[in-house]
């Protein structure tokens, strides 16, 4: 057994994958502790991690436990703690979480993602518009941030005027993450206006998701106004960074690919929709934007992976340490955008699957069919070893993207 690559640090967030290859093959449930001081189960082989994900023994209530309720704290979950409780689908059980799921989905429907494909369309060529004749851009800041906000916020209702405030909120989330005072005061802004929206649109419902959930509590089931903001927020909080993420790690996943990326440009001029669907999952496994984010708490002593792990651990399942894993991926370290064999984690698993799934496939699509369509000979422009990462314990991105490409 060679020594372990350091966990965690910039380093780590440039490249995990030799740190996860050691813990998989090692110590492949490793309990490490967190840069916060906390100590954790790291879960990191394709089976165990499906196993975990869909075991009702972990669950992802921290108030259930007092130590996990201490480790949540000290890890920062946003909304866990303090002033900032909310109840959400991802810090919650069953059977409160299969009655708020149920009420969402309701609202959030593959439907209504459907028919959102024009505006996304429409919001991405706005955004190329923006820089597709200056001939260089930085793709996170000028694309990948803005688009997923305002996607969910359209898909909400949030009225034109108030985007922009989603959008600085946004980017106190993204840059102050770690830092845990920033992120507070956004979440507590965000929440706070939508607690007020939900209220004036309980006066006059209209088509959006809002008004959906609305709806769905006024049939028979209950869906309290305090709930309907936690949803609300939940949906953007959760599709938000993930999808900036997709969507910068995916570029740089092809950048870094010329013969993939050739072979998707290829696709995507040729109209070939499959392609540009199974490049999108290929990319969510390859370099997903999702790291350690499924914590769970285990509600009683239990054994994983030939570890004993005790009530209240907590526990980490590392998706993009599974979603390369040797024992179920064939040549797991390449990036093969045509892979038919890839029941991959990034969306997780189990009765917390990602509920924003179609929406993130459908952004995702959208935003690399657009991009490669009007950038056609698109390149980074800078060294890849200068690229800057945020590494946190959630979520792995770019900070920024710089690209190059002839002018429109
Ligand atoms: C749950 C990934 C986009 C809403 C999850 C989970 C993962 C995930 C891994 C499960 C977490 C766990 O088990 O602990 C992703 C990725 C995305 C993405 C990789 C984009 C690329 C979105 C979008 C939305 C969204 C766009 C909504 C607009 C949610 C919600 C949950 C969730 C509400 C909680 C579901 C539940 O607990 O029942 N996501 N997500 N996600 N996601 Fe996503």
């Amino acid at each position: 057994m060679g020594e372990r690559p350091a966990l965690f640090g910039e380093g780590f967030a440039a490249d995990p994958y030799p740190a996860y290859a050691w813990l998989r093959e090692n110590a492949p449930v490793y309990r490490a502790v967190l840069p916060s001081g906390v100590s954790a189960w790291l879960v990191t082989r394709y089976a165990d991690a499906r196993r975990a994900l869909a075991d009702p023994r972990l669950s992802k209530d921290p108030g259930r436990h007092r130590a996990a309720e201490h480790a949540s704290g000290r890890v920062g979950i946003p909304g866990e703690r303090g002033a900032n409780v909310m109840t959400h689908l991802l810090n919650i059980d069953p059977p409160d979480h299969t009655r708020l799921r149920r009420l969402v989905s309701k609202a959030f429907t593959p439907r209504r993602v459907a028919e959102f494909g024009p505006r996304v369309r429409e919001l991405c060529d706005g955004l190329v518009d923006g820089f597709a004749g200056r001939g260089a851009a930085d793709l996170i800041d000028e694309f990948a941030f803005p688009l997923p906000i305002y996607a969910i916020c359209d898909l909400l209702g949030v009225p034109a005027e108030d985007q922009e405030d989603f959008r600085r909120w946004a980017g106190m989330m993204l840059h102050t993450a770690g830092k845990r005072g920033g992120v507070g005061r956004a979440v507590r802004r965000m929440r706070s206006y939508l607690g007020e929206l939900i209220h004036r649109k309980r006066g006059e419902l209209g088509d959006d998701l809002i008004s959906g959930l609305i709806r769905a509590s006024d049939h028979g089931e209950q869906l309290s106004e305090e709930e309907a903001a936690a949803m609300a927020f939940i949906l953007l909080f959760a599709g938000f960074e993930t999808t900036v993420n997709l969507i910068g790690n995916g570029m740089l996943a092809l950048l870094r690919n010329p013969g993939e990326l050739g072979r998707l440009r290829a696709g995507v001029l040729a109209g070939d929709e499959g392609l540009l669907a199974s490049a999108v999952e290929e990319l969510l496994r390859f370099d997903g934007p999702v790291e350690l984010a499924t914590w769970r708490f285990a509600s009683e002593p239990l054994t994983l992976g030939g570890a004993r792990v005790g009530r209240g651990d907590p526990v980490l399942v590392v998706l993009a340490a599974a979603d390369r894993d040797p024992e179920r991926f064939a040549a797991p370290d390449v990036l093969d955008l045509g892979r038919v064999d890839n029941p991959h984690l990034g969306y997780g698993h189990g009765i917390h699957y990602c509920l924003g799934a179609p929406l993130a496939r459908l952004e995702a699509r959208t935003a690399l069919g657009v991009l490669l369509r009007r950038l056609p000979d698109v390149r980074l422009a800078v060294d890849p070893g200068e690229l800057r990462w945020r590494g946190g314990l959630i979520m792995r991105g770019l900070r920024s993207l710089p690209v190059e490409f002839g002018p429109e």
